[in-house]
């Protein structure tokens, strides 16, 4: 069973215009946990002829104050992209030091101002393959926001959806060998899920900027039945007025988890009706859930 966080909203503290789109959306209907793939920080330096560094300096402003407004509505869980275990391997190693040491010092300026937030900092991905002081940083800053009973920030470093999938199977082989056997192994969809990296409950919303429709190698798993919202805007332009839209057009969407809507069902119910006598009922039924 994943952990469950229970959280406390901060509104006064929102900007006006975050206010005025908070105040239209469904309070008891928010989603319990957001996922975003930030992108677009490169193109968003391109297009001023700025070099690609900058755009990434500007993205850290972003994640800090998506960061805030997700705290003060009282979200529970939001999860960032931050590194793939892809831009890893297949960007300039110039960049990726770059982004090594613009981690480093977000940690560093951040993590009073997470505690101002009551945000507790989590990481998911193959962390132990960072550079020591990255991960000694890491360290630091998940130690130093422990206590935080509020919203539980993760970053994704060094992430990659597949790898965590093996490594999930690796660590279920292992904790059969160490637990008597593979005899008693029973294998179902919540022991995979308690293997996966961190102990946060499944995305209901997935956010990716700057236009792109893929996922990336993003929480593969986790996302099976996560609403997904795509903007044309790139990361370093995104606001927290821009989450609040998302959330707004997550509460419009109707979730099905394979089912049917419930104006289906009232359709179908109608259509069994009318039906029934002339042997069509089985017809009815075959629809098949999306
Ligand atoms: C995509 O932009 C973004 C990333 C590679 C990483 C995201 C990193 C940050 C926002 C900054 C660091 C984050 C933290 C938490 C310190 P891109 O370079 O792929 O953009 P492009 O597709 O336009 O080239």
């Amino acid at each position: 069973m994943k952990h469950l966080q229970q959280n406390s909203s901060n509104l006064e503290e929102l900007s006006a215009k975050e206010r005025v789109i908070y105040s239209r959306l469904d309070k008891e209907r928010l989603p319990r946990h957001i996922a975003i793939i930030m992108d677009g920080n490169g193109r968003w330096a391109n297009r001023r002829h700025l070099p690609r560094f900058v755009g990434h300096r500007r993205g850290v402003q972003t994640v800090r104050g998506v960061v805030e407004t997700a705290a003060r509505i009282g979200l529970s869980y939001l999860t960032l992209y931050a590194f793939s275990a892809e831009n890893w391997k297949r960007r300039p190693k110039a960049e990726v030091e770059f982004l090594m040491q613009l981690l480093r010092q977000y940690l560093r300026q951040e993590v009073p101002r997470l505690n101002r937030n009551n945000v507790r900092l989590t990481y998911i991905g193959r962390i132990h393959e960072l550079p020591d002081s990255v991960q000694e940083r890491l360290k630091w800053a998940e130690e130093s926001t422990a206590v935080n009973t509020g919203m539980v920030l993760t970053l994704a470093l060094n992430y990659g959806a597949r790898t965590e999938i093996v490594d999930a199977l690796r660590s279920i082989i292992d904790a059969a060998r160490n637990n008597g056997g593979f005899e008693h192994l029973d294998i179902d969809e919540d022991l995979v899920s308690s293997h996966l990296y961190g102990s946060m409950p499944d995305p209901d919303l997935v956010i990716r900027t700057s236009g792109e429709l893929r996922v990336s190698n993003f929480l593969l798993w986790q996302i099976a039945y996560a609403e997904i919202y795509i903007t044309d805007k790139l990361w370093p332009d995104f606001e927290g007025t821009d989450l609040l839209h998302a959330i707004a057009d997550y509460q419009g969407r109707e979730r099905r988890y394979g089912g049917l809507t419930s104006s289906s069902n009232e359709q179908r119910e109608r259509s069994l009706g009318n039906t029934y006598d002339d042997g069509q009922a089985e017809i009815a039924l075959l629809g098949v859930p999306k």
